[in-house]
C-alpha cells in the first residue's frame, strides 16, 4: 500500500502529468542545458512544449547551482509540485575518479568497490544527483565488447559479490541520509552477451545459461535492495527485454520481488520498433508499459500514446497508476519532497571533490587493481638506474578510462610519477606521443621507432606504456582485432632488439592480444585505467613501493579467434585432456586455455600452498542448502622475502549431473596478507548450494554424487579433491 499522500498525490494527477512522471529527459529540454549531446533517435523525435513541466526525471546534468536552479525553475511550473529525480552515469567515481569496474573487479576486493561507491555518492549527491545508474553487473566473456570495462568480469560470483557491495556503497544504510545517492543495477538482462561482440547486437542464450551465469549479479543487486534496475538495449529470448514481460513481471517482479522502479535504457523503448517487436510508437508504448517498464528515457511514446491506448482499451489506468506509484514512492525515499535539493551543495563540491582523503583512497584501490602478468626477474626496478621511457602512455594523463562522469584526468602522468617514486633514477623518454581514438577514423602513433631505439640504447631498464585509446573502451567501442597498433608492437620488437630488460604496461579496458609481443617483454603489468591515481599507482607498483596483487577478472585470449574463453567452459564430449588426436575438441593453431586464465596475477612474494585437505559432513537429503557438506582447508606460507597479498581462490566442479556442468565454478576467494617466512590456513565451508545448479525447469537443485573441490591460486594452478556428497 502507497503512503496516503502518494496516493492522494496520484488521485489529484492529470494523465499527462503520469505519464510525464514516466518520462525522462535530458536536462537541455528543460531549457537550461543547450550543449547537450544527444544520441540516438531522440533528435527526431517532438516534444511538446506543455509536457515539459511534468517531467518526472532527466539524466546527467551536473553541478549543485545548475540543478538546483533546474529544481527550482521545475518546482514552479509543476502543477502539484512534485520535485525532479537526478540521475546520471557515476560509474566509477565522480570527481575523484577510481579504476574501471573490470579493474576493481581484478582486486577481488569487495571492500574496494563499496568505498569508491561511497566516495561517488558522496561526490555526485554534492553535484545535485539523487541516482546513479551503476552499479553495472553484466557477465561479460568476450573482449571485442567495448563494454567489458564497465563489469567486474567473467565470473557469476565475483560479479554478484562486487555488485551488492557497490549497492552498499552507492546507498549505504539508507539512501535518504547525507552522502548517499540512489543506486540503478543495469542493464537487465544479458547486455554483455552480444553476438560477435558488437554493441547493441543481438543476445541469444538458453534460460539455464542465463539463470546460472547472467542473472545472478541483477539478483545480488536486487538481494541488497538497490533502488532501480534499468533494462537493457538486447533481446531476451529474441524479445527485446524493455518489452520483455518474462523478464520484468514474472522473474524480476515475481521470483525476486523487487519493488523498485524499472527504467529504460536511452530510447530502448523506441528501439523495440527498429529490433521489429512494435510495428509503431503505440505498440511500442503498450508493450513497454506492460512489460513493466515505468520510466522511458529519452524517448515519447508513453506521452504520444497511452492516452489513445487507454481509450482503445488496449491498456489499463491501473498499469500507469501502479508506475507513478513506484516512482513517486522513490522520490520520497530519497526524502525530495522535503528537500528537493537532497544534498547539493557548492561548498561541499569544494570540500569533497577530489580532496585529499578521496584521492588517498583512490590511490589504495588503484594499486590492487593492476596485474602483474609476467616478471623474469626486472621488477620491482632498483633504485638510481637509467630509465627509458617510451609508448604512448609514458606521459599521459588521459588515464581515466570511459564512462567518467565528473570528466577530468589523471592526476600525474606515469613518467611525471616515475619522477617522484624514483627520485635516484635517470628518466630518458621517445616515442610517447599520444594515440588518438580509433572512434576518429585514425589511431596509431606515428612511427618513430628508429630515433627512439637511439635515445633509449644506454638505459639500463625500458618500460613500454602500450595499450588502446580510453574512447576506444566502453559504449560503441567494439573490436574485431585485440591487438596493439601496428608502430606500437613495431616499437615493442625494436628495443627487444637493444639487448635490455624490457616492461610493458598495458593501459586498457579489456584484456588485448599481447601474445605476438609477450617475448618482447620482460615483465608485463596490466595497469588497466585506474582512474585519478593510475600514474601514482603504476609507478608506485614499478617502484616496489606497493607489491602487485590484483587478480584477473577476466581471462586474456591468445587470439581473438579463440573468444570466448572464459574459465568455466562445459565440458565436451570430446575432450583433450592431454590426448593427442584429430577428432578432438581442439584448435589447430592455438590452445584451447587463456593465455592468462581468470584469478591470474603475480606478486613480488612467493607463496607456496600445502597441507590441502577436504573434509565431509554428515550430510542426507534433507540437510538444507546453507548448511555445510564440507570444508576445505590449505596452508598458505610466503616463501620469499617481501609482505604480500594472496588471493586464495575455491572452485568446484559438479562431475555429472542432468546437464553439463562447468569445468570449474568459483564459489569462494579470500585474501591473506603475509609477511615474509608467515604462514596461514585458508579455511573454507561448502554448503549445498554451492553444489546447485539451476536444471532445465528453471529450479535450483542439488544432485548428490561426485564434486571435485579445488583450491589455488588461480582458475589453472589449483590442488584437487574428489568427493561424494549424499
Ligand atoms: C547506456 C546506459 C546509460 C544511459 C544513460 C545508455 O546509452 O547504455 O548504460 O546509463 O545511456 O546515459
Amino acid at each position: 500500500m502507497a503512503k496516503k499522500f502518494i496516493q492522494d498525490l496520484v488521485n489529484q494527477m492529470t494523465l499527462e502529468e503520469k505519464l510525464g512522471e514516466m518520462t525522462q529527459l535530458a536536462p537541455d529540454f528543460l531549457g537550461i542545458d543547450p550543449n547537450m549531446d544527444l544520441t540516438g533517435p531522440m533528435s527526431e523525435l517532438h516534444i511538446k512544449e506543455e509536457w515539459l513541466d511534468n517531467i518526472g526525471s532527466t539524466l546527467n546534468g551536473f553541478g549543485a547551482e545548475k540543478l538546483k536552479e533546474i529544481q527550482d525553475k521545475h518546482m514552479k511550473a509543476s502543477r502539484l509540485h512534485i520535485p525532479l529525480l537526478f540521475m546520471a552515469d557515476v560509474v566509477h567515481g565522480y570527481r575523484t575518479s577510481f579504476p574501471i569496474p573490470l579493474a576493481i573487479g581484478c582486486s577481488f576486493n569487495p571492500k574496494n568497490y563499496e568505498l569508491a561507491s561511497g566516495i561517488a555518492a558522496a561526490e555526485s549527491a554534492a553535484s545535485g544527483i539523487h541516482l546513479t545508474f551503476a552499479p553495472m553487473t553484466d557477465l561479460v566473456r568476450d573482449p571485442r565488447w567495448g563494454r567489458v570495462m564497465e563489469s567486474t568480469g567473467e565470473d557469476a560470483y565475483l560479479n554478484s559479490v562486487m555488485t551488492a557491495a557497490a549497492v552498499r556503497g552507492f546507498q549505504g544504510e539508507d539512501f535518504k541520509e547525507k552522502g548517499h545517492i540512489a543506486a540503478c543495477v543495469k542493464h537487465f538482462a544479458a547486455y554483455g552477451a552480444p553476438w560477435g561482440g558488437r554493441d547493441y547486437n543481438t543476445v541469444d542464450l538458453s534460460e539455464g545459461m542465463l539463470r546460472e551465469y547472467y542473472l545472478p549479479a541483477y539478483k545480488a543487486a536486487v538481494d541488497a535492495h538497490v533502488a532501480m534496475v534499468m533494462t537493457s538495449f538486447n533481446t531476451v529470448e529474441r524479445v527485446p527485454a524493455s518489452a520483455n514481460k518474462w523478464l520484468m513481471r514474472d522473474v524480476l517482479r515475481g521470483e525476486w520481488g523487487f519493488d523498485g522502479v524499472v527504467i529504460s535504457d536511452y530510447a530502448a523503448v523506441d528501439e523495440t520498433i527498429s529490433h521489429g517487436v512494435s510495428a509503431d510508437g503505440a505498440e511500442a508504448a503498450e508493450k513497454c508499459i506492460k512489460a513493466g517498464v515505468d520510466i522511458e528515457m529519452m524517448s515519447l511514446h508513453y506521452l504520444n500514446y497511452a492516452g489513445k491506448l487507454l481509450e482503445e482499451g488496449k491498456l489499463d489506468i491501473a498499469l500507469i497508476d501502479e508506475a507513478v506509484i513506484r516512482i513517486l514512492e522513490l522520490k520520497d525515499a530519497l526524502g525530495l519532497f522535503e528537500n528537493p535539493y537532497k544534498d547539493a551543495s557548492a561548498e561541499d563540491e569544494k570540500r569533497l571533490h577530489q580532496c585529499d582523503e578521496h584521492l588517498k583512497a583512490a590511490h589504495d584501490i588503484a594499486v590492487e587493481c593492476a596485474v602483474l602478468l609476467k616478471n623474469e626477474g626486472v621488477l620491482p626496478l632498483k633504485e638510481n638506474m637509467k630509465i627509458g621511457l617510451t609508448g604512448p602512455f609514458a606521459d599521459s594523463d588521459d588515464l581515466l578510462g570511459g564512462w567518467t562522469a565528473g570528466g577530468g584526468k589523471a592526476d600525474a602522468s606515469l613518467c611525471e610519477s616515475l619522477k617522484k617514486a624514483m627520485p635516484g633514477a635517470e628518466i630518458v623518454t621517445a616515442m610517447i606521443e599520444e594515440l588518438n581514438p580509433m572512434q576518429d577514423g585514425f589511431f596509431d602513433v606515428a612511427d618513430h621507432v628508429e630515433e627512439a631505439c637511439e635515445a633509449l640504447r644506454n638505459c639500463d631498464v625500458i618500460i613500454a606504456a602500450v595499450g588502446e585509446h580510453c574512447a576506444d573502451t566502453g559504449e560503441s567501442a567494439s573490436k574485431t582485432s585485440l591487438r596493439l597498433t601496428p608502430n606500437q608492437e613495431r616499437l615493442l620488437y625494436a628495443i627487444k632488439k637493444l639487448g635490455k630488460p624490457v616492461v610493458m604496461v598495458v593501459f586498457s579496458g579489456r584484456p588485448m592480444e599481447i601474445y605476438p609481443v609477450m617475448d618482447c617483454a620482460d615483465a608485463i603489468l596490466q595497469g588497466w585505467y585506474l582512474g585519478s591515481e593510475t600514474g601514482t599507482a603504476i609507478a608506485d607498483l614499478l617502484a616496489g613501493r606497493v607489491n602487485p596483487s590484483g587478480r584477473l577478472s577476466m581471462s586474456f585470449p591468445y587470439n581473438v579467434g579463440q573468444v570466448p574463453v572464459h574459465y568455466n567452459m562445459f565440458q565436451t564430449g570430446r575432450p583433450v585432456n592431454g590426448k593427442k588426436g584429430r577428432y578432438l575438441s581442439k584448435y589447430l593453431d592455438c590452445p584451447n586455455e587463456a593465455l592468462f586464465s581468470f584469478g591470474y596475477g603475480l606478486s613480488y612474494s612467493e607463496f607456496r600452498y600445502s597441507d590441502f585437505k577436504v573434509e565431509q559432513s554428515d550430510t542426507n537429503a534433507d540437510t538444507a542448502g546453507d548448511m555445510p557438506v564440507a570444508k576445505a582447508s590449505v596452508l598458505v606460507e610466503n616463501v620469499s622475502e617481501v609482505t604480500g597479498k594472496e588471493t586464495v581462490q575455491l572452485y568446484i566442479r559438479d562431475i555429472s549431473a542432468q546437464v553439463v556442468r562447468p569445468l570449474k565454478e568459483l564459489k569462494g576467494f579470500e585474501q591473506i596478507v603475509l609477511e615474509p617466512g608467515e604462514s596461514q590456513t585458508v579455511e573454507f565451508t561448502i554448503t549445498k548450494d554451492m553444489l546447485s545448479y539451476w536444471n532445465n525447469s528453471g529450479k535450483f537443485v542439488f544432485e548428490p554424487g561426485e564434486f571435485d573441490i579445488m583450491i589455488g591460486k588461480n582458475s589453472v594452478d589449483t590442488e584437487v579433491s574428489r568427493v561424494t556428497i549424499a
